[in-house]
């Protein structure tokens, strides 16, 4: 089975949506897919979701149930076929972690995005429309992706 691991920064805002997000529709469209996140930081390890993350997902239905935020490993690269940037800041700092030996592919998770390519804003220190925002994102970018894996 194929295994994508989504990366932001604390692993407690945007990653954790994009594997709720992309669990969720994976089940839908009947897609075999393991999903997983981590953060480039450690701050919040072993932390549920942020609860402004965990609120917008319910509204729309899906669950962020039994995450826990963690750092990024090396053995990542080797475990995931892909591992997707929710920034660019973060895409450089994995660029920095990746290992020789790395096996998965790396990319900007926007360079899925049917609306264009850019970075998922970081929603920490702004107000809940960011987290509107984050969500529309992440979800219809998720949809694109896991097109792909049909
Ligand atoms: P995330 O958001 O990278 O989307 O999880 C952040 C969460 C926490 C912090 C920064 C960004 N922080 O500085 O603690």
């Amino acid at each position: 089975m194929k295994r994508i691991l989504f990366v932001c920064l604390g692993n407690i805002c945007r990653s954790p949506l994009g594997e709720g997000i992309a669990r969720h529709l994976a089940a839908e469209m009947g897609i075999e897919v393991d999903v997983e996140s981590a953060g480039t930081a450690a701050y919040h390890q072993g932390e549920p979701p942020d609860p402004r993350s965990t609120a917008v997902a319910e509204k729309n239905g899906v669950s962020l149930a039994g995450q826990r935020a963690r750092e990024v490993d090396r053995r990542d690269f080797l475990d995931f076929d892909l591992i997707l940037a929710m920034d660019r800041s973060n895409l450089r700092d994995l660029e920095s972690l990746r290992p020789a030996s790395a096996t998965a592919r790396l990319a900007l998770f926007r360079s899925f995005d049917p609306a264009g390519e850019g970075d998922v804003p970081d929603p920490y220190y702004g107000g809940p429309s960011g987290f509107d925002d984050v969500y529309a994102m992440v979800e219809r970018t998720c949809r694109v992706l896991l097109e792909d894996f049909r």
